[in-house]
């Protein structure tokens, strides 16, 4: 059975793993292999000991094993990966609820991605649009924002029932 928690530094080196095997075996396809071995560089066991104080981190597991990680922070998703042999099953579905709730609990109400090739039509299909192109150091992106709009209508402010239009004498 799959197992959806947070995530704590002891699972840094295996989220980094498994993040540098699929974009080696996944993600290599739309980039060159400058820009693939830039990206594994980037998601060291390092990357995630730090970033795991300051974001949002959750993994899947199977049998103890960590196939699948995701995290939230300053209203952006950073990272979402799921192991090459087990795509299609619903679990980047489920890591993606697990950040959308987190931006929820946090009360943020439009969420951001940087996302790559592979992932476009993912994301759409969960309700985000797209801002634009961006070509950077790691290749091409897509930049991606998804509204929490029924949030938004919830959260908004009421005027006090006692507040009226009438000035004070
Ligand atoms: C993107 C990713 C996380 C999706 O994880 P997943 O577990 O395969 O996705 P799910 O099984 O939860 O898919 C949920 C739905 O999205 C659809 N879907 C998944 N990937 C899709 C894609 N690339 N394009 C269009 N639809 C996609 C599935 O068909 C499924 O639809 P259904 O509910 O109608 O059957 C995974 O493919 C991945 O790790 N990709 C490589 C790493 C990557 O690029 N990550 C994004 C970094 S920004």
């Amino acid at each position: 059975m799959i197992g959806l928690d947070v995530a704590s530094v002891e699972d840094a080196a295996a989220m980094s793993a498994l993040t540098r095997h699929v974009i080696r075996v996944v993600n290599a396809k739309d980039y060159t292999p400058q820009e693939v071995d830039h990206a594994c560089e980037k998601f060291s066991p390092e990357y995630f000991e730090s970033k795991i104080a300051c974001r949002i981190f959750y993994k899947a597991t199977l049998a103890d094993e960590i196939i699948g990680q995701a995290s939230f922070g300053d209203g952006k998703i950073h990272t979402l990966f799921v192991h090459s042999q087990l795509h299609g099953q619903g679990i980047g579905a489920k890591l993606l609820a697990k950040l959308e709730i987190a931006a929820f609990d946090a009360k943020i109400f439009k969420i951001l991605v940087a996302s790559s090739v592979a992932a476009k039509g993912f994301y759409e299909k969960f309700g985000f649009s797209t801002l634009g192109i961006e070509n950077g150091p790691f290749g091409v992106t897509f930049a991606m924002e998804k509204f929490l709009g029924v949030i938004t209508a919830i959260e908004r402010p009421r005027l006090p029932s006692s507040t009226s239009a009438k000035p004070r004498r």
